[in-house]
């Protein structure tokens, strides 16, 4: 299958192979993951590791506005992390939950407002961090991308309502802003609800799709069967997968790796951590401190 060809994702694959060390240390199995990591393959003779602004630098600004995209363009991330939702006029809105008293001045769900009143709100309104950005309005995704554009990807993650349900046609207004923005090659379209992501594979299958896993998907049933969490993401058709980093054991990392899935972990706000992944061999790091992970891992 053809894919766009982008310096942030059509190599990755390619790169991964080129490391052949960890690749071999792969394959002995789990057990020695570490040790050939740390042994045998300094992380700088090998592929690099994805450098991801988690809401465009949520440590550092008002997380989900274009004060944090700055930020994260400042600290050279290879790519915005973002979350999108639909006002209630069916525009695609920059936010991470579906009710916005927990950062905005306004209350009640992001699909009770339309983009114009969005745009209106302080989504800085309940920033405690290290610099005061200023009154800052809920974005589009166009607003996001046109920002983005030429200077870092974009990880995508598409949310749901307060009530788990879908918004109906999210991933098909997704994929059309990425194409209307040329950006289909530097996009990589996320969820932690597997059917979105399957939707958007179904819908663009140039389009890169990251299965997003959490703790407590993992203690249902990923930290017990493995390989039963890679089967369902394969059939996905995702060619990433993101885990929450607290929960990605060795075995995980094997059966996720060894499904041909490129692994990466979120949110990493310790430079150790960041350091001990990267010798690990993910794909990606996302991080709240773009500026810590630009000094840990380059
Ligand atoms: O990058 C994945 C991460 O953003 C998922 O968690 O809650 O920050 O959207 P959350
Ligand atoms: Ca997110």
């Amino acid at each position: 299958m053809r894919r766009p060809s982008s310096k942030f994702g059509a190599g990755r694959a390619g790169i991964s192979l080129a490391w052949p060390a960890l690749a071999g240390c792969v394959a002995a199995g789990a057990a020695v993951l570490t040790a050939c990591a740390a042994s045998d393959t300094p992380p700088a003779a090998g592929p690099r590791v994805l450098k991801v602004a988690h809401r465009g630098g949520a440590g550092l600004a008002p997380e989900n506005t274009l004060a944090a995209f700055e930020v994260g363009l400042a600290h050279r991330a290879d790519l915005l992390e973002l979350d999108v939702h639909l006002s209630k006029d069916g525009q695609l809105v920059v936010v991470h939950d579906a009710s916005l008293a927990r950062t905005t001045n306004l209350s009640g769900e992001v699909a009770d407002y339309t983009a114009a009143e969005l745009a209106a709100a302080d989504a800085a309104a309940k920033f405690v961090g290290p610099a005061a950005a200023g009154p800052q309005p809920i974005p589009t995704l166009a607003q996001v991308l046109a920002l983005a554009s030429g200077r870092a990807g974009v990880q995508v993650e598409i949310k749901v309502r307060s009530d788990r349900s879908r918004y109906p046609g999210i991933e098909a207004k997704v994929v059309d802003a990425l194409r209307s923005h040329a950006m289909l090659a530097e996009a990589v379209v996320m969820s932690f609800d597997f059917p979105t992501v399957r939707e958007v594979k179904r819908i663009e299958p140039r389009l890169r799709t990251c299965a997003l896993i959490s703790t407590t998907h993992l203690s249902s049933i990923g930290r017990l069967e493995p390989a039963r969490i890679a089967d369902e993401i394969v059939g996905l058709g995702a060619e990433y997968v993101g885990v929450n980093h607290a929960g990605l054991t060795e075995a995980l990392f094997a059966a996720l790796t060894g499904r041909g899935l490129r692994v990466g972990v979120w949110t990493v706000n310790d430079p150790a951590d960041m350091r001990r992944f990267a010798a690990q061999g993910v794909a990606f790091i996302t991080s709240d401190r773009p500026d810590l992970l630009q000094q840990a891992i380059g």
